[in-house]
C-alpha cells in the first residue's frame, strides 16, 4: 500500500497494523514502519531547518546518518520537505543492518524521489556500532528498539566538533521508573513511578547522554525533549569542549517529591527552586549532586539532568505555520492512496498536533516548576484540580512566567515561587 506521511509518500509491504507501536513488535527479518513514530519525524524536519537557519553547523555541507533508518521514511522527509537550499546542502547516509530495509528505503527514494532534486540518499548496511565511525558526521540520529544505551559511546565519539544529536528510547518500562533493575543496570539511576516520572525519566537519560559526552570531551545540552506515547526522544546539541565537559557536575542532581523544609532551603540556596517562604513546601524540587541522599529513599529520583530540557529559541520555532507550509500538502483528487479531502485533513491536523505547546513552552522552558494540576489539587486538598490555562493566566497576571506544558498530562511550567503558585490555586477554588 502506498501512505503519506507530512508530505512524503511511502510505499508499503503490508496494510499499516495500528497497533504496531512498541518495542515489543521487533521484528528483524521485516521494514519496520511504525506511523505512531510519524509525530517525531515530523519534529525532527522541524529541527533540522531551524538548526541549518542557526548557522550552528556552518555553511557547506551537513554529513547526516539517520543511524537505524529501517523504511528510511526519517531521511527521506528531510531531503523531501526541507526547503531547497537547506537540503541541497545534506549528505545523507541512512544505515541498518536488515538489508530489506536499505533496499526498501531506495526504492522509494526512486519510485517518490524528493522535490529537491539534488537530495541524494547514501546508504550502509550493517551494525551501525562499527559503520558510524568510518567518518565524523555533523548530525546522527538514533532511533532504537529499547534503549539507545549500546550506541550512545560510538554515536558521540563520530560526531563532529559542532553536532546535533537525536536519541530516542522505548524502554520506557525503565525510564518511568517502574523496572527498577532495568533502570539501574542501564542508567544507573533510580526513578520515583509518581506522575512527573516521564519527566524523570527524560532527565535520567540526558544525564547518561550528557556523561557519555564528558568522557569524549564534549558537553551536551538538550535543545528539545519530548515524551510521546510510548517512546521518549530528546535532540541535543554536542560540542567538543574540554571547559564545559569538566562543569557537567554542576548540571547533575536529584529531584525529590515531598521534600522537607531542610531540602526545600537547599534547593533555593543552590537557586534550583525560586526563593519563597516555607510556609508552604512545595510538591518536589531538585537538588545538586552534592546534596546526600539516602539510597532507600523512595522520594529520591536520579542522579538526573538538572538543567532545562530545552532550548528557547529552538522550541520557539516550532510554529504551526512552519510546519503546515513544510510539512503538509494540498489534497489531490488523483493522489496514490485514494484518500479523500477528510483523510488529507486529518493528516494535517495530527502533523500540528505533534509540535503542540512546544512553541508555547519555550519561553519557560527554564522553569523550574513543572506542574501537574491534578497533583496539585490533591496535594492542596482542594476540590477540584484548576485548568491548567486558568493558572497560566494568573500567574501572568502577577508577573510571573507560565506557559502550557508539552507533557502527557495536563500541566504547566512556570518560575514562578511556591507562594505565588498556592496564591493562583486559592483563586482557582470557588469561595467557600
Ligand atoms: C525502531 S527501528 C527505527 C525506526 C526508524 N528510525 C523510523 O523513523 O522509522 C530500529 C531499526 O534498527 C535496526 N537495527 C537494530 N540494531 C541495529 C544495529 N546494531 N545496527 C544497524 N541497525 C540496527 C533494525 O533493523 C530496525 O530497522
Amino acid at each position: 500500500m502506498i501512505y503519506l506521511e507530512g508530505a512524503t509518500f511511502i510505499q508499503l509491504q503490508n496494510k499499516i497494523e495500528n497497533d504496531v507501536i512498541g518495542p515489543s513488535k521487533k521484528d528483524f527479518e521485516k521494514v519496520f514502519y511504525n506511523p505512531a513514530m510519524s509525530g517525531s519525524r515530523t519534529r525532527s524536519v522541524m529541527l533540522m531547518k531551524h538548526i541549518i537557519d542557526s548557522g550552528y553547523l556552518g555553511d557547506s555541507e551537513i554529513y547526516v546518518m539517520d543511524g537505524l533508518a529501517a523504511s528510511g521514511l526519517r531521511a527521506r522527509r528531510w531531503l523531501n520537505e526541507l526547503p531547497e537550499e537547506h537540503a541541497n546542502r545534506l549528505r545523507v547516509t541512512i544505515c541498518d543492518m536488515n538489508e530489506k530495509s536499505i533496499k526498501r528505503a531506495l526504492e522509494n527514494h526512486q519510485k517518490f524521489p524528493p522535490k529537491n532534486e539534488q537530495g541524494i540518499l547514501n546508504h550502509k548496511q550493517g551494525d551501525l556500532r562499527t559503520t558510524i565511525l568510518d567518518q565524523g558526521w555533523h548530525w546522527v540520529d538514533i532511533d532504537p528498539f529499547g534503549s539507545p544505551i549500546p550506541f550512545l559511546d560510538t554515536a558521540i565519539q563520530s560526531l563532529a566538533k559542532n553536532a546535533i544529536l537525536e536519541i530516542s528510547a522505548t524502554d520506557t518500562a525503565a525510564l518511568a521508573g517502574s523496572s527498577k533493575t532495568a533502570l539501574m543496570r542501564r542508567y544507573g539511576a533510580r526513578i520515583n513511578p509518581d506522575n512527573l516520572a516521564h519527566d524523570s525519566g527524560l532527565r535520567v537519560l540526558m544525564a547518561c547522554i550528557a556523561r557519555s559526552a564528558a568522557k569524549h570531551d564534549r558537553f551536551a545540552e538538550p535543545i528539545l525533549s519530548v515524551w510521546d506515547s510510548h517512546h521518549l526522544r530528546i535532540s541535543l546539541k554536542v560540542k567538543k569542549s574540554v571547559e564545559k565537559a569538566n562543569k557537567l557536575e554542576k548540571k547533575l542532581g536529584w529531584r525529590v517529591s515531598e521534600p522537607n523544609k531542610k531540602e526545600v532551603v537547599a534547593s533555593m540556596k543552590e537557586g534550583l527552586t525560586p526563593q519563597s517562604s516555607t510556609e508552604h513546601l512545595p510538591m518536589h524540587c531538585f537538588l545538586p549532586l552534592s546534596y546526600p541522599v539516602s539510597r532507600e529513599d523512595k522520594r529520591v529520583s536520579g542522579p538526573l539532568w538538572i538543567g532545562p530540557l530545552g532550548d528557547s529559541k529552538v522550541m520557539a520555532s516550532f510554529t504551526e505555520e512552519q510546519v503546515t507550509s513544510m510539512c503538509t500538502i494540498e489534497y489531490n483528487p488523483m493522489n496514490p492512496m485514494n484518500w479523500n479531502q477528510r483523510d488529507y485533513e486529518l493528516e494535517r491536523r495530527k502533523i500540528i498536533r505533534s509540535i503542540k505547546n512546544i512553541k508555547n513552552e519555550s519561553g519557560i522552558i527554564e522553569g523550574e516548576f513543572l506542574i501537574l494540576t491534578d497533583d496539585l489539587a490533591s496535594w492542596r486538598n482542594v476540590g477540584s484540580p484548576p485548568s491548567p490555562k486558568k493558572m497560566v493566566e494568573i500567574i501572568n497576571q502577577k508577573g510571573f512566567k507560565a506557559e502550557l506544558s508539552h507533557y502527557p498530562k495536563p500541566s504547566f511550567r512556570t518560575n514562578a515561587p511556591w507562594d505565588v503558585i498556592i496564591q493562583s490555586l486559592d483563586l482557582t477554588q470557588p469561595p467557600m
